[in-house]
């Protein structure tokens, strides 16, 4: 793969504990801002635009869930990274998942948040087929404009709406190759639940208290499935939990890290 495909981020001294920050749909990098600059003087913060979003190369959108692994274990090998820490949200969450289960043992632990380890149900296969329908036959804005705003709480798109308005606004600018290109790769993902409970590694879960798309009680259950892992409710926050209340997810995320990685 050419390096320049993946654009890669990092934040912080390369000799420290490294995390990945894995974004969420249809966003970008940008979305970890706040954990990163937080966690600089800590840790090795490394962040990357997904294939087909930001300003990572589209190419032919023909992704899949195995194949952004692939740019994930291509991240870590090719800096170097000892036993990172996975933090990914939602799709991220899917990536970092589905990248544990390959290849755990290059892994030192994950932070999952507002995501799930099952596949799309029929319905959710459907409701992708609808979204790539919707982006051939009316564009790309008006798919996004209908999905980004069930990833936040109405607390935040009214209490923070220039905030918001700068994330819809990036996200209304996706391409259409790479969003089409991502909602194929999520719909064609394996189902990792299986692999929950072989976890070894240290793992927290993370969830906002209003998330619509993976709520606060199937993230519970799933946390039940992973051994010894922590679960930490963001008050307030919907899906873009990092996002929506930055001070308790960097509490969350710190205490874990200092816990187990110090
Ligand atoms: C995300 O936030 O990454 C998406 O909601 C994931 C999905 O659509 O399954």
């Amino acid at each position: 793969m050419l390096k320049q495909e993946i654009q890669i981020f990092t934040i912080g001294k390369s000799e420290k504990k490294p995390i990945i920050f894995i974004h969420g749909f249809p966003f970008d990098h940008h979305m970890w801002e706040k954990q990163t600059d937080d966690l600089k003087s800590l840790y090795y913060c490394v962040a990357y635009d997904i294939r087909g979003l930001g300003v990572s190369s589209v190419g032919d959108g023909q992704f899949t869930m195995e194949s952004f692994v692939d740019d994930l274990e291509f991240i870590i090998n090719d800096f170097k990274l000892d036993k990172p820490v996975l933090c990914g949200l939602s799709m991220g969450g899917y990536i970092a998942l589905r990248g544990a289960e390959r290849m755990e043992y290059k892994l030192g632990g994950l932070v999952l948040c507002d995501t799930k380890s099952e596949t799309d149900t029929n319905e959710g296969k459907i409701k992708r087929a609808e979204g790539i329908k919707i982006i051939n036959q009316e564009g790309v804005q008006k798919f996004i404009s209908g999905f980004v705003p069930n990833c936040f709480s109405d607390s935040f798109i009214n209490g923070m709406a220039r905030e918001y308005n700068e994330i819809l606004s990036k996200a209304l600018n996706s391409d259409p190759i790479g969003v089409k290109g991502c909602l194929l790769a999520m719909q064609g993902r394996t189902d990792v639940t299986t692999y929950l409970s072989k976890i070894r590694i240290p793992t927290l879960l993370v969830c906002g208290e209003e998330d619509k798309f993976t709520p606060l009680i199937a993230m519970k259950k799933m946390a039940e499935k992973i051994m010894d892992s922590e679960f930490t409710t963001i008050p307030g926050a919907g899906h873009m939990s990092p996002v929506e209340n930055p001070k308790v997810f960097n509490s969350a995320i710190m205490h874990f890290l200092k816990n187990k990685f110090n």
